[in-house]
């Protein structure tokens, strides 16, 4: 299994603190905020982690992160021009994936939750986690049939589905390359992350979990402040980085 952080993007919700670092460096109590991610990965069990980032901000994450060395892991860098969809990253990793399957995880996604098993015992499709929230619209969303089976997903819906976001990290096995080179970029101009999860989820091969403890998307000031305290309170003790 590898490991995927995409850290790009221009952060311009978080302007002016995102004049002088990348959203992901920030810091999130005694932490630059990609830790936390990093931290998932980590420990799962993911010895080789590829680190995409924006061109203009990729010297402060080699000045922080270096080798992996430090952390008993392999990092890898790539650039991702424009902040053209979250699907790109397979585009971008595919000689980095090779044949083999794949975590990502966003890096400005924080959980509380240890994913080891659920990464371990992945063999071959997409898995994603879903978390209740009250802000659907904000996220891509997932809708469950009787059975709690998956039915749809759809990214960040006008009209209400359900309460059910899927949350940033995601599993795939190495198909997931030639299906992000299928995907035609949305009315926003991305690759979607949703039409990815949609592409596995139609041949009844995309699996959804669902995230026991808090889960944080540290994109917005508010949330940004939440997580601080977070960190603090939860997450400090837990960290092995
Ligand atoms: O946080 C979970 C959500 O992330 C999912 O529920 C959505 O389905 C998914 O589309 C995504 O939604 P966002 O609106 O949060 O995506 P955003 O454009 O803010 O990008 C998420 C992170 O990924 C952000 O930290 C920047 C980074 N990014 C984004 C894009 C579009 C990149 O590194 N490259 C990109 O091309």
């Amino acid at each position: 299994m590898k490991g995927i952080i995409l850290s790009g993007g221009s952060g311009t919700r978080l302007r002016p603190l995102t004049k002088i670092t990348s959203k992901q460096l920030l810091p999130i109590y005694n932490r630059p905020m990609i830790y936390y991610p990093l931290n998932t990965l980590i420990k799962a069990g993911i010895k080789e982690i590829l680190i995409i980032v924006a061109p203009e901000r990729a010297g402060d994450y080699l000045n922080l992160l270096g080798s992996g060395r430090e952390f008993g892991v392999k990092f890898t860098y790539e650039i991702q021009d424009k902040p053209e969809g979250l699907a790109q990253a397979f585009i971008i990793g595919e000689t980095f994936i090779g044949g083999d399957s794949v975590t990502m995880i966003l890096g400005d996604n924080i959980f509380e939750d240890d994913f080891t098993e659920e990464i371990y015992s992945f063999k071959s499709g997409a898995k994603v986690f879903a978390k209740h929230v009250n802000d659907p619209e904000r996220f891509g969303v997932v809708s469950f049939d009787q059975e709690m089976k998956a039915e749809k997903i759809v990214e960040k819906p006008t009209q209400y589905i359900s309460n059910n976001a899927v949350t940033g990290l995601y599993v795939y096995d190495q198909r997931v390359v030639s299906a992000a080179k299928s995907l035609t970029p949305s009315v926003r101009g991305e690759l979607e992350i949703t039409d990815l999860n949609n592409w596995y989820l139609e041949k009844g091969e995309l699996e959804v979990a669902m995230v026991k403890g808090e889960w944080l998307d540290a994109g917005t000031f508010e949330s940004l402040l939440h997580a601080q305290n977070f960190a603090k309170e939860k997450l400090d003790s837990k960290m092995i980085i």
